[in-house]
């Protein structure tokens, strides 16, 4: 049967390093409480003039050449993405303009930090009913853009940046299942709460009931990894890396000593990005397949929670 298969992973990050230091200069923090709750050290934030789709596009023609693969080979594309540039066309069709992609299925998909997770789960459903051969799914965010800078309880956690990948169908073994889960009960523990329609519900940056969110992720993602280990008869040793959504270094410890894992099982980026939201993991995987730590044949575990509430994971052989 068909499989979906990453034949090429691509990132980039915007070149404005903001540490932890320069965050203690205007609100009321340290680095050694950033550090401590969070494993953020620095983060990325992307020039005024410097868009999503600009982060999406770098990240995308480095996927394209690590494939080995024509940006006409595509025939579709999905960004992943709660940072759009326009409210429309989906940062997908700005995409498509740029790589100079015509006709092929292209649109956004909106689920936060669980956003890539679902993406790419929807292009391997593509991949294997047998209509896409060649799929861009790119993870982009300037969080930075929906940040309100003087809320020391948000601002210290996120950063901008993009990864991409390029799914091919393949005879050999690719995405092994994913997992796709939403709890819209949960909207208002982490949010942007105004918006185009309801314009008047709320300030128009990201709040969230930190702590709350925290419990959660953590029972969440517990439960998630047994269901996907489940699902394809696995133990916890026949995962090689495990690829997390980068918020938070405790929850990631949290997820990695569930499945077993030593830290150095785990890829990181957490100290460096900051929480890119939707970005966060094309990035890590960009970060573990160009570092040669993760190489072809392993076994991958993705897994991602966030805003919505959205959780989900994909399993795949690289
Ligand atoms: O990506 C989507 C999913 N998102 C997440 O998974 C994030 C989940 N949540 C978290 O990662 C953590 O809850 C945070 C890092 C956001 C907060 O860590 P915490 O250990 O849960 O801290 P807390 O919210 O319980 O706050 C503890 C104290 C409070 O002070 P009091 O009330 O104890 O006096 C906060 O006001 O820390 C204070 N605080 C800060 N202090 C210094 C909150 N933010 C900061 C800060 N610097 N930046």
């Amino acid at each position: 049967m068909t499989s979906a298969r990453i034949l090429g992973t691509g990132s980039f990050l915007p070149r404005r390093v903001v540490t932890n230091a320069e965050l203690a200069l205007t609100v009321d923090t340290s680095d050694e409480w950033i550090v401590s709750r969070t494993g953020i050290r620095e983060r990325r934030v992307a020039a005024p003039d410097e868009t999503t789709c600009d982060l999406a596009e770098r990240a995308a023609r480095q996927a394209l050449d690590a494939a080995g693969c024509l940006a006409s080979d595509i025939d579709l594309l999905i960004v992943a993405t709660t940072t759009p540039d326009r409210v429309f066309p989906s940062t997908a069709c700005l995409l498509q303009e740029r790589l100079g992609i015509h006709g092929s299925a292209a649109f956004d998909v909106q689920a936060v930090c669980t956003g890539f997770v679902y993406a790419l789960a929807i292009a391997e459903k593509f991949i294997r009913t047998g209509g896409t051969k060649r799929a861009l799914v790119v993870g982009a965010e300037t969080m930075s853009r929906i940040v309100d800078w003087n809320d020391r309880s948000t601002s210290v956690l996120f950063g901008d940046g993009a990864g991409a990948v390029v799914v091919g169908a393949s005879d050999e073994p690719g995405i092994l299942s994913s997992h796709l889960h939403a709890d819209g009960a949960y909207k208002d523990l982490l949010t942007v709460s105004t918006g185009v329609s309801d314009r008047g519900a709320g300030p128009g940056h990201i709040t969230m009931r930190g702590n709350e969110v925290f419990r959660m992720a953590v029972t969440t993602l517990d439960a998630l990894v047994g269901e996907t280990l489940a699902a394809n008869d696995l133990k916890q040793t026949d995962i090689r890396w495990l690829v997390p959504h980068q918020a938070n270094i405790r929850i990631i410890a949290a997820t990695a000593k569930r499945l077993g894992m030593t830290m150095d099982q785990v890829i990181v980026t957490v100290d460096r990005h900051g929480n890119t939201s939707a970005a966060s993991i094309p990035l890590a995987f960009d970060t573990g397949v160009r570092d040669g730590r993760i190489r072809r044949g392993d076994v991958v575990l993705m897994e991602a929670f966030g805003g919505g509430l959205t959780w989900g994971s994909v399993l795949l052989r690289y």
